[in-house]
């Protein structure tokens, strides 16, 4: 036992230099690790708790996303307030003349998406259900899934929930896609042979190149990546992981990334959302 701690110390010595950075090291809970931070775990979770990738990102990104008014995520939901109002398409319609304020009608929306839709016999994001409005109730033509219309009124109906817990449900009609979204999250794969949850499951709080990973959350999505300069839809970032590994990246909107969002959305039950995030 006593050979072993210090064999242990002097490894730590080696590696972090000075003696006091070895006790810092030591007492200092990393910022995931504080309790209050974390959120439990809902019933049938791998991982023992939840934290937002907010907690792994560095104090100067954190404090960005602290602020609205330097957060330049907030340039997207700017932009999708005007859309909401504006009147396209053959019906003369805009989102306002069905759904009114959308400080109202939206809240909550965001938390709960994405959702089985019976016509469709299948998951349906928020974007699909935009631009299911604006071909059918507005005669409208639809919005690229990363154009910037479309991420500005995605941002803008999920910053209607921003402080509530993601609430998707995965029993019912839900269940089959849930459980599609799961394996597609633990097949390894691309030439690293590699599963979301080697990365995000297991090995959370570890280094990858310049990045610290997180457990891979996405309630703060679509979110403001400095490294993109701009706004990203969930389904932009999986492409990003799916690429990383080397693997095949879908298309956005595709049925396998909606069942995936709805399995991740699962695994963060409860975090709150935080859209626009600002993340590094
Ligand atoms: C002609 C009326 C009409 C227009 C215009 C319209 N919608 Fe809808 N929308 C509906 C109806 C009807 C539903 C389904 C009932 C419901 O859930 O409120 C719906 C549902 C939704 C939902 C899902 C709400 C939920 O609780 O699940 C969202 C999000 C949405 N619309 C966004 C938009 C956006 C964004 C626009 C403008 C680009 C738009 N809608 C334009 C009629 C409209
Ligand atoms: C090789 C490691 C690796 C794999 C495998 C991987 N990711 Fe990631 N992922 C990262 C890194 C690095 C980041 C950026 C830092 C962070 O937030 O973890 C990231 C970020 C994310 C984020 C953003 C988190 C946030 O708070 O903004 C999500 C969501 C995500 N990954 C989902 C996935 C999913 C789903 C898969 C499987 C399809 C996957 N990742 C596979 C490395 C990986």
């Amino acid at each position: 036992m006593f050979l072993k701690s210090v064999t242990a110390i002097s490894l730590a010595a080696l590696t972090l230099g000075a003696t006091t950075s070895i006790v810092a090291a030591k007492e200092k809970k990393k910022p995931w690790e504080v309790t209050k931070v974390q959120v439990k775990a809902p019933k049938g979770s791998p991982l023992d708790y939840l934290a937002s990738g907010y907690w792994f990102r560095t104090k100067k990104t954190q404090s960005l996303q602290n602020d609205d008014f330097e957060n330049p995520g907030f340039l997207w939901v700017e932009q999708g307030k005007t859309l909401w109002s504006k009147v396209d398409g053959k019906a003369g319609k805009s989102c306002a003349s069905c759904h009114q304020k959308a400080e109202k009608t939206m809240k909550g929306v965001g938390a709960r998406y994405p959702v089985y839709f019976p016509k469709w016999k299948k998951m349906m994001a928020i974007q699909h259900r935009v631009n299911y409005c604006r071909e059918n109730n507005m005669k409208a033509k639809k919005w690229k899934w990363e154009s910037g219309q479309m991420l500005g009124m995605a941002t803008y109906i999920r910053n209607q929930s921003r402080g509530m817990a993601v609430a998707v449900k995965v029993d019912g009609s839900a269940k089959k896609f849930f459980e599609a979204g799961k394996k597609f999250y633990y097949q390894r794969r691309g030439q690293l042979d590699m599963s979301c949850a080697g990365c995000h499951q297991q090995n959370f709080g570890k280094r990858i190149r310049a990045d610290l990973l997180s457990q891979g959350h996405s309630n703060g999505f679509p979110t403001y990546r400095l490294k993109w300069q701009k706004i990203g839809s969930l389904h932009r970032r999986f492409r990003g992981c799916n690429s990383q590994v080397r693997a095949k990246p879908y298309k956005r909107g595709s049925a396998e990334y909606t069942n995936l969002e709805l399995y991740l959305a699962w695994r963060g039950l409860g975090l709150k959302i935080e859209t626009p995030a600002v993340r590094q």
